[in-house]
């Protein structure tokens, strides 16, 4: 059904209402912003408006997997596995990436049905560091700390990086946190220097820490503490 016919169906709206509603983008199905009166309400959509839950639609399900190196991080791939074929669950159709990482990285990863949670989880708005394990081919220098907090101008995408936290552990490996997730971010900022990064893990995104007792190609359901965080 049309999600305005849907709405105007529901006693508290009228027709005028609806158009508001949908025009000040305060309208989500699963998790996604709708201003169109011609988008798709189905019998498992959730559908809400502002925090009010209108329809439930299927449960959230949401999942922590220790990404091993040597898959994907997609859905489907025609050539490699997928991040997805290491989670044995039903209905893997309606699950989607929090963030991905490279072919090569390893670390934590979120996978879930629960649009506006990731979106909470991901977006550079709120700020959520995400924290990696780094480390490098050449010494990390004294004056890369300065120049990650200060931001990096990257081109192809014309801005600059947020202010970025780096530790250094030891002369080729580092703790470096970031609060967004730039195509190949950390090794883009390494790069900077010509430093190639030989490893990088995932250990922590925002409140969220991988489990020391999964190992790689593990996974298991976040608890409702976990979930409640974002
Ligand atoms: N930054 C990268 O360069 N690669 C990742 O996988 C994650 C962050």
């Amino acid at each position: 059904m049309r999600v305005d016919r849907f709405l105007s169906n529901l006693p508290c709206f009228n027709r005028q209402q609806v158009r508001l509603l949908l025009a000040e983008k305060r309208v989500r199905i699963d998790g996604v912003v709708t201003s169109n009166p011609h988008s798709e309400v189905r019998e498992f959509s959730r559908v809400e408006i502002d925090n009010d839950v209108l329809q439930l639609g299927k449960p959230l399900r949401h999942f922590m997997l220790h990404k091993p190196v040597g898959c994907v991080s997609a859905t489907k791939d025609p050539q490699h596995p997928t991040v997805l074929d290491l989670i044995n669950e039903p209905d893997k159709d309606d699950l989607h990436i929090a963030g991905r990482l490279d072919f090569n990285t390893t670390g934590l990863m979120i996978i879930t049905n629960d649009g506006s949670w990731s979106r909470r989880l991901t977006q550079p708005r709120t700020k959520l560091p995400k924290v990696y394990y780094v480390e490098t081919e050449q010494d990390i220098g004294p004056e890369y700390a300065d120049t990650f907090r200060e931001g990096l101008y990257f081109a192809f995408e014309d801005l600059t990086t947020q202010p970025a936290v780096l530790e250094l552990l030891g002369p080729k490996s580092a703790r470096l946190s970031i609060v967004e997730g730039r195509y190949h971010q950390v090794k883009r900022m390494f790069g900077h220097f010509n430093n190639k990064v030989t490893r990088l893990h995932r250990e922590r995104m925002g409140p969220l820490v991988l489990d020391a007792a999964l190992k790689p190609g593990e996974y298991r359901a976040l608890d409702s503490h976990e979930i409640g965080l974002i």
